[in-house]
């Protein structure tokens, strides 16, 4: 699909309508409209305000528990981490700089392996990514809701919940935990996405015993917050659970977070040393297989990039730059085919 001229076909509709403004979805856009596409982005809710500032931050390409498969496109995200930044920032005057340097992880029965890994503060991240793309000629539409989508061979319409509609030569799902939900609005098209529940923790350090590292076993992580708004505290998480789009804390998980944490570094374990400062839960978007889905629908002219589970900021610049590609009908530089959104159906 080439973008430039689908502009001239259509001309009053636009090149690309992304549905769900989480950092998956407006790092797409804002490729998109680097490369000159008309893009509308259309929220339910706010933008950012789900699993993108949930999110703890660590850029983990190299966890040792993260599925194989993703490892071509977590490399070509950390490649891309700096330039997305710098673009950001250009667009919005604003730096989000990376909080770490080195990740220690601890392996079960073995030595703690350091890991040269950055990570960032998503919150900081969401602040500069909304004024850049506040910046571009993207239409970014929170609080609307799309009740129908109809599709033919001129493309897409899109009706809106206060009667207006919009015509679009692409459509790309971008709805997060949401996603099997938003799906129904296509026929034919059934995305299975569930939420996987984050339970998490936000304590004051010590400045006497400052943090600089991330610490992270396979049952607990801590991220600590060294620049911006939270430096001087730490993220502690998280829970992994099945709940639905249950987003309570309760303190029974935040205590036995506390008490994983207090086993890498002992004095998370009090509340003295390490005053609560806030907790919080996120949805995850979890497909059967935990891989996210990147790529086409079933039906022509749509696309969907979701299910980024638990490396959603990890994932996003190299999302960004696969999809742009795909929607430009060009190949990505990364194998994208365990990712196929197509997986799941089943042929006949
Ligand atoms: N990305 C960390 C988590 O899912 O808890």
């Amino acid at each position: 699909m080439n973008l430039q001229t689908s502009r001239t076909v259509l001309s009053s509709a636009r090149d690309v309508v992304i549905l769900g403004a989480g950092l998956i979805g407006l790092a797409t856009a804002l490729e998109l409209a680097d490369r000159g596409a008309s893009v509308t982005v259309i929220e339910c809710g706010r933008s950012l305000a789900s699993a993108s500032t949930a999110a703890a931050g660590m850029l983990a390409a190299d966890d040792p528990c993260n599925h194989e498969s993703l490892r071509d496109l977590s490399h070509l995200s950390i490649e891309r981490y700096p330039g997305f930044l710098r673009r950001i920032e250009q667009l919005s005057g604003l730096q989000v700089p990376f909080q770490t340097e080195t990740t220690l992880q601890y392996i079960a029965g073995g030595p703690a392996l350091r890991l040269s890994e950055h990570s960032i503060d998503p919150r900081q991240l969401a602040v500069a990514l909304l004024a850049a793309i506040g910046s571009t000629p993207i239409q970014l539409l929170e609080s609307t809701r799309v009740t129908s989508i109809q599709t033919d061979a001129s493309g897409n319409r899109l009706r809106l919940e206060d009667g207006s509609s919009l015509a679009a030569r692409a459509i790309l799902y971008a709805t997060g935990a949401w996603t099997s939900e938003t799906s129904l609005l296509l026929e034919g098209e059934s995305l299975s996405v569930s939420p996987r529940k984050g339970q998490m923790l936000r304590v004051r350090i010590s400045p006497s015993h400052p943090l600089q590292e991330v610490h992270r076993s396979e049952r607990i992580y801590i991220v600590p917050r060294t620049h911006g708004p939270q430096a001087g505290t730490a993220v502690i998480g998280a829970t992994v659970e099945e709940a639905g789009f249950d987003t309570a804390v309760n303190q029974h998980d935040l205590d036995g977070l506390r008490s994983l944490a207090a086993a890498l570094i002992p004095s998370l374990g009090s509340i003295d040393d390490a005053p609560t400062v806030e907790s919080w839960a996120g949805l995850r978007p979890a497909t059967p297989d935990l891989l996210p889905m990147l790529g086409s629908g079933l039906q022509s002219g749509r696309f969907v990039a979701t299910g980024h589970y638990r490396n959603g900021i990890l994932l996003a610049p190299a999302t960004a730059v696969v999809m742009a590609d795909l929607l430009e009908g060009r190949s990505p530089a990364v194998d994208l085919s365990a990712f196929s959104p197509l997986r799941f159906h089943a042929t006949s």
